[in-house]
């Protein structure tokens, strides 16, 4: 179980049989480790931690013990969806933690990304292990690692994305999908039943919207922004564009400017529009939106989004550029 280098033998999965073989096999290998033993795993929702999640709810039901932290920078809908999907429909033993108050508090003022990110991903490790110190007989904690994050050295998915977990923990790892790279985890991900929207959804940064609500978070710009980046991501399924391009969202930075509403001045904040093309994120270009596209979110964020007056879209490729604005 321990091996981490992926054989020369193994055939790429792609297809729905393969899946199925990869997933039969994978079954069993975890009912034997794990035995009669309870295994924790942090739910955020991304595609490997949901795919870990519904592999081991096939396997082991009720003795994994999902934790969802809902740290208040998600997109919209997104704690919702892990809900429905794994408390409700897979039945899995889940714990969901409203942490909002606490990450907002943490950051309020704060306006340096890399100390924004340091509270967030420092934070999270706090409630987790919290959470974790209230459980009793868990032996195993599972890892939506994959093999890209073995190549890198990460081994764990402690560096970038928010789910670094606490060593001191002292937990055996469970990491079924180590071996995969990120387009079989999503053939593995349809073939147990997880929606499509949320086994081919875009990279979303382990800090969420902290990122992208830019300088110090004030709560009223972030809903600002979760509900501008919900109508951008509802425009670009309606028009086919939202599994054709690879990442995109909106920042809001904290600056206003004047406009009008209803005939008298109005001071709001813009919200940029990012979407852009990559195969490796470390270089990307710009999609090409169409105008009528752009003028109907313009028209949308502008009319229903409280406190945003201006769209403006980000041209910048990388590089000189980066991805996101933080
Ligand atoms: P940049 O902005 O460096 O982004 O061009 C490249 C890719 O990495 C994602 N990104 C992050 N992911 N934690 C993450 O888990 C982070 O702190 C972080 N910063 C950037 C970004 O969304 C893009 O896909």
């Amino acid at each position: 179980m321990n091996c981490d280098i992926r054989p020369e033998s193994m055939t790429r999965i792609t297809t729905v049989a393969q899946a199925e073989s990869f997933i039969t096999q994978q079954v069993e290998d975890i009912r034997q480790q794990v035995g009669a033993k309870k295994v924790l795993l942090a739910l955020s929702g991304g595609v490997d931690s949901s795919v870990v999640a519904a592999l081991l709810i096939k396997a082991i039901g009720k003795q994994l013990v999902c934790v969802h932290v809902n740290h208040g920078l998600m997109r919209k809908g997104e704690s919702e969806q892990v809900v429905e999907v794994f408390g409700k429909e897979l039945d899995a033993n889940l714990i969901y933690v409203d942490a909002t108050d606490r990450f907002l508090n943490k950051l309020s003022g704060v306006s340096d990304p890399e100390t924004k990110r340091k509270i967030i991903g420092g934070e999270f490790i706090n409630v987790f292990a919290e959470e974790a110190a209230k459980l009793e007989d868990i032996d195993f904690l599972a890892q939506g690692t994959i093999y890209p994050d073995i190549l890198e050295s990460k081994g764990v998915k402690a560096h970038h994305n928010v789910g670094g977990l606490p060593e001191d923990l002292n937990f055996k790892l469970i990491e079924p999908v180590r071996l995969l790279y990120k387009d079989e985890v999503r053939v593995v991900g349809e073939a147990l039943g997880l929606p499509h929207g949320m086994v081919y959804r875009q990279p979303f940064p382990g800090p969420g919207l902290g990122v992208r609500c830019l300088g110090a978070i004030t709560r009223d710009r972030l809903h600002a922004l979760r509900e501008a980046d919900a109508i951008l991501r509802e425009e670009f399924e309606r028009n086919g564009l939202a599994e054709t391009v690879w990442q995109y969202f909106i920042a809001v930075p904290d600056i206003k400017s004047v406009g009008v509403k209803d005939g008298s001045r109005y001071e709001g904040w813009p919200a940029i529009i990012r979407a852009v093309n990559t195969k490796d994120a470390m270089t990307a270009t710009i999609e090409e939106i169409p105008y009528a596209i752009l003028h109907k979110i313009v028209n949308r964020i502008t009319s229903e989004v409280e406190g945003i007056n201006r769209v403006l879209y980000d041209l910048t490729p990388k590089g000189p550029g980066t991805i996101e604005w933080e």
